[in-house]
Parts: structure tokens; sequence; C-alpha cells
């Protein structure tokens, strides 16, 4: 069936700072956790890390021209923030100045700005320091939020605070699969806490500016899961995963309270919680003006005795992408929808989704990206048949792009719409990126 997109629904694309620009350490820029991280032998594929990456930083301008060709109505990225505040205090016009051309380029070709200014670059000056585990980290995070916001004075359409603060806290500081590689569950339930602390106060600061354009929300990552048998055990473990994946971060955020459930099996396992001040479940529960939803997959719940919260992830009998990930659009559907009816009524941006496919250059020169469209075309179907129900999904930014550095996977998995030769740093339009633009232009899905 034909899917129609309202004319102002926006169609973009996102990105991230240390993903895709190199340069890394161009024009005063300091190391952030990600350049120590990737640098640490045995973290990332192969070694790879984002010195060069896309070599942005220094084609934007090419970059800027392809989205144009494209036809996108928006773009989403991510500023560095050691190239902002290099230093503890020190403020970095150089490292500005990039992000000015970038904008006043993007404003030339008539293409919206979205800034997100924590996609997990923490300046390693910050992160010895203590990083996100200090309190102290809040106020440097205001000194740079406001400056920004200063320098781009309400001419930015959206801005971002965190990018998934699931990832930058439980993956950085549990997992230990993402910078800083730390595995300390204590630790990641600290530092989700200053990041969403962070975001409240940000956001603070950012009304008493009293801007009339410029809007602002954070991101989450929200993955809906699914036990995988009808059983009290893997349903109580899919409680948990959800607990942990989800509702940890959409609590506070919605309901100024942690969920009581995961409360206590953190309690068990860490500890106290005195770094949970009186008043803060306030802040973070500040008014947004949207909710940034990334999606990619759903999940599989079991019931896991052996590990630390008791459930593992499985496979159910779906079609995957390169990353393993189960492709489920229905699962988008069921987020929005419980989003709807337990969290907010405030715009939604999907400010992420995208997929990971093995992509060739053809003997013709191009890349024949089916598999992406086919998930682009389901996804998007999704979400118009959502607007037509009433869900106030505003726009939608595809993940990704360009081939960028897939955090610990290097560049070994190519999410873009446009292909990178890295070696040549040669940029091709996959069919996906003229499939897009088609749709953009026509805003009908077939
Ligand atoms: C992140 C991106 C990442 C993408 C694909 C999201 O979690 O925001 O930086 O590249 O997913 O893994």
């Amino acid at each position: 069936m034909t899917k129609k997109f309202k004319k102002d629904f926006i169609f973009g694309t996102a990105t991230a700072s240390y993903q895709i620009e190199g340069a890394a350490a161009e024009d005063g820029r300091t190391p952030s956790i990600w350049d120590a991280f990737s640098k640490t032998p045995g973290e990332t594929y192969r070694g790879h890390t984002g010195d060069i990456a896309c070599d942005h930083y220094h084609r934007y301008k090419e970059d800027i021209k392809l989205m144009k060709k494209i036809g996108t109505d928006a773009y989403r990225f991510s500023v560095a923030w050691p190239r902002i505040f290099p230093e503890k205090g020190k403020f970095n016009p150089k490292g500005m100045d990039f992000y000015k051309r970038l904008v006043d380029e993007l404003n030339e070709s008539n293409i919206k700005t979205v800034i997100t200014l924590y996609h997990w670059d923490l300046p390693l000056w910050a992160h010895n320091m203590g990083g996100w585990l200090n309190r102290e980290v809040i106020k440097w995070f205001e000194e740079y939020a406001v400056r920004l916001f200063e320098e781009f004075n309400d001419g930015v359409k959206l801005w971002i605070t965190h990018n998934e603060p699931l990832c930058a806290s439980i993956f950085g500081y549990y997992e230990g699969i993402h910078a800083p590689g730390h595995k300390n569950l204590r630790e990641a339930i600290i530092a989700a806490h200053h990041i969403l602390l962070s975001h409240g106060t940000t956001v603070k600061n950012f009304r008493k500016l009293n801007f009339k354009h410029s809007k602002i929300g954070i991101t989450l990552n929200l993955t809906p899961s699914y036990p995988a048998a009808d059983s009290k055990k893997d349903i109580k473990a899919n409680s948990i995963f959800d607990g942990h994946y989800n509702r940890w971060f959409l609590d506070p955020l919605f309901k100024a309270s942690y969920p009581r459930d995961m409360e206590e099996i953190y309690k068990e396992l860490i500890g106290n919680f005195d770094f949970v001040r009186d008043g803060d479940l306030q802040k973070i529960s500040i008014k947004n003006d949207f909710l940034g939803v990334n999606f990619y997959s759903r999940e599989l719940i079991k019931f896991s005795p052996d590990s630390g919260l008791k459930f593992r992830k499985v496979h159910g009998n779906f079609e995957r992408t390169e990353m393993d990930w189960e492709i489920v659009p229905e699962a988008l559907a069921k987020l929005i929808l419980r989003l709807r009816e337990d969290y907010t009524i405030i715009p939604i941006y999907i400010t992420e989704n995208g997929a990971a496919f093995k992509d060739r250059i053809s003997r013709d020169g191009k890349v024949h990206d089916n598999k992406r469209i086919d998930y682009l075309k389901n996804h998007l179907k999704k979400v118009a048949e959502l607007n037509q129900k009433g869900a106030d999904i505003r726009g939608y930014f595809l993940w990704s792009l360009m081939d960028n550095f897939e955090w610990r996977f290097g560049y070994s998995k190519r999410f873009g719409i446009i292909y990178i030769n890295y070696k040549t740093q040669e940029r091709i339009l996959k069919d996906s990126a003229a499939w897009y633009g088609d749709l953009i232009r026509t805003r009908i899905i077939k």
C-alpha cells in the first residue's frame, strides 16, 4: 500500500564527530576517550581508530554537496567536545570555527541543522579528572553546551543534549565494549545518573536564553524486547532487560523516578545510591521539546542464571543485518505506541535508523544495496503508518549519511547511503541514496 508523508516531515541523515571527522590532532583538538580506547590494543577491529575516518573535517563541503544532491531536508551531526574545550575551561575558537563553517554551508544549501552535543567523545582531560563518575563533569558539560548555544544563537533547528546515554554509561562503564572500557556496574549507574542530570541542567540553561526557533531534547536508543519463551523465568528476565536498557532512562526523564524493581536489583549488586541527591530527579525530568528515538532492532530475552543481571539475548528467525541485528520493523511500531501510552506526548524524531550490510562496488562502479533499501522502506512505512494513527513523529534521520568508524567494529561495518573508499576517500552514492532522494521528493513510499 502506498503511504504518504506530510510536506513538513523532515527527512535527514545522521553522523557523529568521532565516526567521520578525522583530523584528530588538528586546530587544537586534544584526544577524547575514544582516541585512547581505539588505540588500546585489542579494543577495536584490527586496531582501527578515528584518526582519519572519512576526513570529513577537510571534505565537509563535498559532503554537503552530496546531501544536496540526494535532497535531504536536514543533517544531524555531533560536535567534538575536545575541539571546543581542549583543556578544562579553555575555549578553542579554531575548533568552533569548523562547526561555524559547517553550519554556514548547510544554511547556504538550505539544509536544516541538528546538533548533538555529546556523541561519546568525552575529552580525555575530563576523563582523567573522573569523567562521568565525577559530579563536577556536569558543570564542565554545561559550560561547553552554553558556549555552543550562544555561538549559534538560535540558528540551530534542534539541539540534542546526549546521544544514547545507555551506551555512554552501560556499554562504556559496565560492559567495557565502548570507551572508557570499564567493567563496573556501580560506575555505570553513577555515569548514567550524571549524564541524565547534565541533560536536565543543560535544558534549564538553554531555556534561559529564550530562543524562538531552536528546540531541545535528548536521544535514547530504545530496544523493544520479548521473552524467548512464555515461561515465568523468561518473562522476568525480559522485564529486567527492559528495565536495564529502556526504563532506566525513560522513567527518570518522564516520571521523575528510577524504576523500583531495577533500583532494588542494582542496590543488591552495587550498594547504596549515595550519588543521587535530593532534587536530582526533578532536574532530570525537566520538560523537553521533543524526544529523539534511535531504533535498529529488537531483542529476544532468555533467563540466564550465570549472568550478573540474569538475562541473555538470543535470536529468533528474522533476517539479520551485518551487525547480527534482527530486522523487525514491527518492533518500531510497538516501541512508539508504548512511548505514547506510558511516557510522553511530546513530538518524536527518529534520530537514527538504518542498517549495515556487506556493500560492494559492482563492475558498473555502483553500489547496489537493495537490502538496505528494503530495510529503510519497511521501517519508513511503519513511520508513515504510525503518523496516520496520530503518533506525531516529526522527522527521520537515516543512519548514516556515509560509511564510517563503527566504534569497536572499526571500518568493517558499512551503514552509509554513501560508500567511502577509505584508501582514496572517494565517495560513491549507493542505490539507497537515490531511493531516499526519490522518497524525499515525492513524499510517497511504495
Ligand atoms: C549510535 C551510532 C552507531 C549506530 C550503529 C547508534 O548506537 O548512535 O553512533 O554508529 O548506532 O551501531
